[in-house]
């Protein structure tokens, strides 16, 4: 219409050439969708429709349409790249917030949640920290200063944080990152510990990609968390990256596995995707993808854990998968052009669909989309008092003596000790009738003990004095008797002389944690000794009974000799060995020589799952394990039995997987056992 009024007037002149070829120019690359933005359908029912925001969208030669599209279509961003560590993070004591800090202004400038990304990966690291010589204790202490500076930076305005992403290879096992490799699987559980304290208002959640249906891999994600949950290391969720092809993926075992993380107690969180096709794409290309989007947002409108759908970018013109998949592209649900795609309509319907649901919508928690103006003034009130208090008119008596340990006891166990180190677990007891909120536990250690590494608690040491203090989850004590624990490693030389006394927030504790009596038991004035006394003597015995034994009757002879009457049938057959019910990959992650880091893959062949387990084999050198996960474990010589624990006890049928490693240390050489059993059956190896 407008264009053939432009025609109409402008006719034959130079001026309307001009303003044809510009108007015809923008409106190839901007259709704007018909019906209702994504944002406005998902907000309505408290649903997060998010991308990735690029990397200086600011500076794009098409800026303008980017933001405009940005604004209009989506109530969450991530940051593509900006808060990785090679951006963020440059040098070892440099963070450059920069870039990142303008998506964090453009998502609250537009009223959008941010989602971080990411904190913990093996990619996009800078060289500082891929070539740095680092031992678990220094790469520790650079990963909690990242955390702690990085979500420090942006408390309380991150809505959800992926802590790390993709530790995992396809087989469950762990990735050997630079992480795994130095800190061993812990520093997942590290970290998430402390994110949770450096900004408690962030979701925290591990993300990965081709976890999305049930596999090997999202078996070991599911076993980690699964864990996580049961021992309270904190996670909120599972981000699902959601890389597809034209393929699509399982939908079935796509919601199972969203159900399974649900059950947990979870949130899902689609973080990445996108749908890629071999260029050119076709008309049927775009109409598949669009199935596809649809597929995937529809199950998740139906699982009320799933929090959100964000795609990897949204128009094809700024996508990665061009750059990293060669001759692949088109994955998004805007084109080059920014005119919506088959895809883009795929998620408005759903979204619509979703409007007249509510019973979907009912359990969803609303995310706040703007911030509340904050209070301009601190209201002041000086109170006054109006009677007098009464004088006392007792002086109280005590009528019992309290007890050795005071108000707090500590107890301080050597879990573990190998001539130059030890692990330490330490509980504080709070003996009084007042919970404690916020603690301190100071103490000196006797000899030159340096701690490498603290969990639960952090610390501080200078010279022999260590005070420990509370993280944000386990600040409280309860009152009478209720306990926290903390632990370390350490390393020495010398002795390992536990140290004597403690204070806890600056007043002296007693030792152990023994129940503590309200009143003194009356001390035994004598120690009463009594020593029997014989009176009489046994007397021996006389003489020593003989008997020999005297045949009375005569044994029968033998009558006949037994002869056989059939002839043993020769075997018809040699028995052919089946194939073993279960098969084990013992995977050696890490060798240094003098010890050695191992992942272990039982899998269950048969078709029936077993619901617990035991594995054994014999090492075939000195080989000694010093700590287990996912497992505990008996060694006895060269020999080894490892049980499930109550969390992974049962290994589904048909090829079904259960994973767990340890440590180990050895001399000579680090030969691989050669046969396992399982519940006493034999296993064969890959
Ligand atoms: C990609 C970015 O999109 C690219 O621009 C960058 O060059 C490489 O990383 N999984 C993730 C994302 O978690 O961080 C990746 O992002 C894509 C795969």
């Amino acid at each position: 219409m407008f264009l053939r009024k432009i025609l109409r007037v402008a006719k034959h002149s130079f001026l309307a050439a001009i303003l044809i070829v510009g108007f015809v120019r923008s409106a190839m690359i901007q259709a704007a969708p018909t019906g209702e933005r994504l944002r406005v359908l998902a907000d309505r029912i408290g649903f997060l429709i998010g991308f990735a925001s690029a990397n200086d969208f600011w500076n794009l030669s098409d800026a303008a349409t980017y933001q405009e599209v940005a604004r209009a279509e989506f109530n969450i961003l991530t940051p593509e790249n900006a808060m990785k560590w090679d951006a963020i993070h440059p040098q070892q004591n440099t963070y450059n917030f920069s870039q990142a800090d303008r998506h964090v202004q453009f998502a609250q400038e537009n009223g959008m949640q941010v989602h971080g990304h990411t904190l913990v990966w093996h990619n996009q690291n800078p060289s500082w920290l891929t070539s740095g010589s680092w031992t678990e204790a220094t790469l520790t202490s650079v990963l909690y200063d990242h955390i702690d500076t990085v979500m420090g930076h942006y408390r309380g305005q991150i809505l959800v944080w992926d802590v790390v992403n993709e530790a995992f290879n396809e087989d469950g096992s762990y990735r050997a990152s630079l992480w795994y490799n130095i800190i061993g699987p812990e520093y997942i559980e590290l970290a998430f510990r402390r994110a949770r304290a450096a900004d408690p208002s962030a979701k925290l959640i591990y993300n990965d990609y081709n976890i999305e249906t049930i596999n090997s891999k999202s078996n070991a994600v599911y076993n980690m968390v699964a864990d996580f949950v049961s021992r309270g290391v904190p996670i909120d969720g599972v981000g699902f990256q959601m890389h597809l092809t034209s393929g699509g993926l399982d939908y079935n075992s796509f919601a199972q596995n969203m159900q399974r993380f649900a059950n947990l107690g979870l949130e899902i969180y689609i973080t990445e995707m996108d749908v890629r096709y071999n260029l050119p794409v076709s008309q049927t290309d775009l109409q598949n993808q669009a199935t596809i989007y649809r597929n995937i947002i529809d199950r998740c409108l139906a699982q009320p854990a799933c929090k959100a759908l964000q795609t990897w970018g949204f128009t094809d013109k700024y996508s990665w998968v061009p750059n990293t998949f060669s001759g692949q592209g088109a994955a998004l649900i805007f084109d080059e052009n920014y005119n919506p795609k088959p895809a883009y309509y795929a998620l408005q319907a759903a979204l619509m669909a979703a409007q007249g649901t509510p019973a979907a919508t009912a359990t969803r928690t609303p995310t706040r989309t703007n911030t509340p103006a904050g209070p301009t003034a601190t209201p002041t009130r000086t109170p006054t008092r109006t009677n007098t208090p009464a004088a006392p008119t007792a002086t109280p008596t005590r009528t019992n003596t309290p007890t050795s340990g005071g108000a707090c006891a500590v107890d301080y166990v050597i879990q573990n000790d190998w001539g130059s180190g030890a692990t330490v677990n330490v509980t504080i007891r709070n003996n009084s009738s007042t919970a404690i909120n916020g603690w301190t536990l100071a103490w000196t250690f006797p000899g030159n003990q340096q701690i490498s590494h603290m969990w639960s608690a952090t610390y501080t040491q200078s010279g022999q004095n260590v005070s420990a203090s509370n993280l944000s989850w386990n600040a409280v004590i309860p009152a009478n008797g209720g306990t926290v624990n903390f632990g370390f490693n350490l390393s020495y030389s010398g002795t390992n002389a536990v140290p004597s006394s403690f204070t806890l927030n600056g007043v002296v504790c007693g030792g152990g944690v023994a129940p503590t009596a309200t009143n003194t038991a009356a001390v035994p004035t004598a120690t009463a000794t009594r020593t029997p006394t014989r009176t009489n003597t046994p007397t021996g015995p006389t003489a020593t009974p003989t008997r020999t034994p005297t045949r009375t009757n005569t044994p029968v002879a033998p009558t006949a000799t037994s002869t056989r009457t059939n002839t043993p049938l020769a075997p018809t057959a040699t028995p052919t060995p089946g194939a073993a019910a279960c098969s084990v990959n013992y995977a050696v992650r890490n060798d240094w020589g003098s010890g050695a880091t191992v992942d272990v893959t039982i899998r269950n062949n048969s078709s029936t799952a077993i619901n617990g387990w035991t594995l054994a084999w014999a090492f075939p050198g000195n080989q000694q394990i010093s700590h287990m996960w996912s497992a505990t474990y008996t060694q006895s010589g060269q020999n080894v039995t490892a049980s499930n624990l109550s969390w992974n006890a049962v290994i589904p049928a048909n090829g079904g997987t259960v994973v767990f490693g340890f440590n180990l240390t050895y001399s000579g050489t680090n030969a691989v056992p050669t046969a396992f059993t399982l519940n006493g059956a034999a296993c064969s190896l890959p």
